[in-house]
């Protein structure tokens, strides 16, 4: 039988995950002939005559017939990818960014050229969501899917908000466990969530939104009384990714959100990812595992690895030209400092307001490109509340008293 060769870019956190992963399953049918890297000389764990630092030395060698790219530059990465696709060499990427900014064209070569590309590991770590929503929801109409989408923010949010650490200590907690991204503010501004929600839309939808039309807020801006405000109420702080389709009407962005008991995302500590699919048959279900880190994540890639030795490819994309992307209208809680100059008029309906001696909070709904402008314009931070369709329905829980 004929043994895939593979030439893996990049030996970080994800690709020695891959390596150990392949290294202590012999039912794989596949061995890393190759390693491409950036910097000679650099001490490694392995044999120096594995590793290349021309990209050259794995995309024009004949013998390796599958190419996996876990490297971080995501220029860099897609470079690498159009080529192998190119020389139809078969190709599992963990590259987020990569794959959300250029998913079209991604599809397009797939296609030109009858080579896979396949990347579960670029969402929410070992979860198997794009296999899921490619296969298992093949049939379903999904009405709604959100989840906690970066393992990174969950963790700091738990470690802060739970057990009182300090958000510095637990963002370089987050680094040394592997879970963080190598510039850090691509999680904890929400901007590695959007691109895997930029993903989960095609695969759930059949759209393709680039990540630049998504809105993203991340959990940097929230404050000692955004914390106590939740305390308070029994609810927790968690970030979520979120897309909705009404009608032909897809809306998504990444927030903070509000979240109650009664949700199963509030269960969801540490670096553990959620995603609830919402669909008319089925109904809500959960999925739910460890969304980074080193072995959780190269699982992941090595279970594409397998994918490919066995011909699976994605579906090939339909295109839904009645669906549109829209921004929707959501309530929110804003809060501020009360020296701010907030503009309340960008608000279509406000259900609370509450300015002390340091701080307040609006609660109300509005559009998501009013609140983009709001949250430029104003030292503010913003946390979803979901409405009706709760996460939490707020105004059963608000009460007004002095924060901060
Ligand atoms: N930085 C990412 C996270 C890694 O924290 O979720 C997994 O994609």
């Amino acid at each position: 039988m004929h043994k895939y060769k593979i030439g893996l870019f990049g030996f970080g956190c994800v690709g020695q995950g891959l390596y150990e992963a392949l290294e202590k399953n012999d039912r794989v049918n596949a061995e890393i002939v190759k390693i491409g890297v950036k910097t000679p000389g650099k001490e490694r764990p392995l044999p120096a005559e594995l590793f290349a630092y021309d990209p050259g030395e794995i995309l024009e060698n004949d013998d390796i017939d599958l190419v996996v790219e876990l490297i971080d530059d995501a220029d860099k990465a897609f470079s690498i990818v159009k080529e192998a696709l190119k020389r139809k060499k078969p190709v599992v990427s963990a590259n987020k960014k990569m794959v959300a900014e250029n998913l079209a064209e991604l599809i397009a070569l797939q296609k030109r050229y009858e080579t896979p590309l396949l990347y579960e590991g670029a969402v929410c770590g070992s979860i198997p969501v794009i296999k899921t929503l490619e296969d298992y929801y093949a049939l379903e109409q999904v009405k709604e899917i959100k989840g906690i989408f970066n393992g990174s923010t969950n963790y700091i949010l738990t470690k802060v908000i739970e057990e009182n650490k300090s958000y510095d200590e637990a963002l370089h907690a987050a680094q040394v466990n592997g879970f963080a991204e190598t510039d850090p503010t691509l999680d904890v501004e929400g901007y590695d969530p959007k691109y895997k929600l930029g993903i989960v839309l095609q695969h759930t939808f059949g759209i393709y939104v680039h990540p630049n039309d998504i809105f993203n807020q991340g959990i940097q801006n929230i404050t000692k009384s955004d914390i106590a405000f939740a305390r308070e109420r029994g609810l927790k702080i968690k970030l979520l990714a979120k897309a909705t389709r009404q009608g032909n009407n897809i809306s998504a962005f990444v927030a903070p959100h509000f979240v109650s008991k009664e949700s199963p995302l509030y269960h969801v500590e540490n670096e553990y990812n959620a995603v609830l699919v919402d669909g008319d048959f089925a109904a809500e279900q959960l999925l739910l595992g460890k969304g980074a880190g080193k072995l959780p994540t190269g699982l992941a890639v090595l279970s594409d690895v397998v994918s490919i030795t066995r011909g699976y490819h994605y579906r090939p994309s339909e295109l839904h030209n009645d669906l549109s992307f829209e921004p929707s209208t959501e309530e929110v809680y804003v809060s501020f400092e009360s020296n701010e100059t907030l503009d309340f008029n960008a608000f279509k309906h406000i259900t609370e307001k509450y300015v002390g001696k340091k701080t307040g909070y609006v609660i109300g709904q509005i559009d998501i490109p009013a609140l983009k402008n709001l949250l430029d314009e104003n030292n503010a931070n913003v946390i979803f509340t979901s409405g009706a369709k709760a996460e939490t329905e707020i105004h059963k829980l608000a009460y007004s008293y002095e924060i901060g």
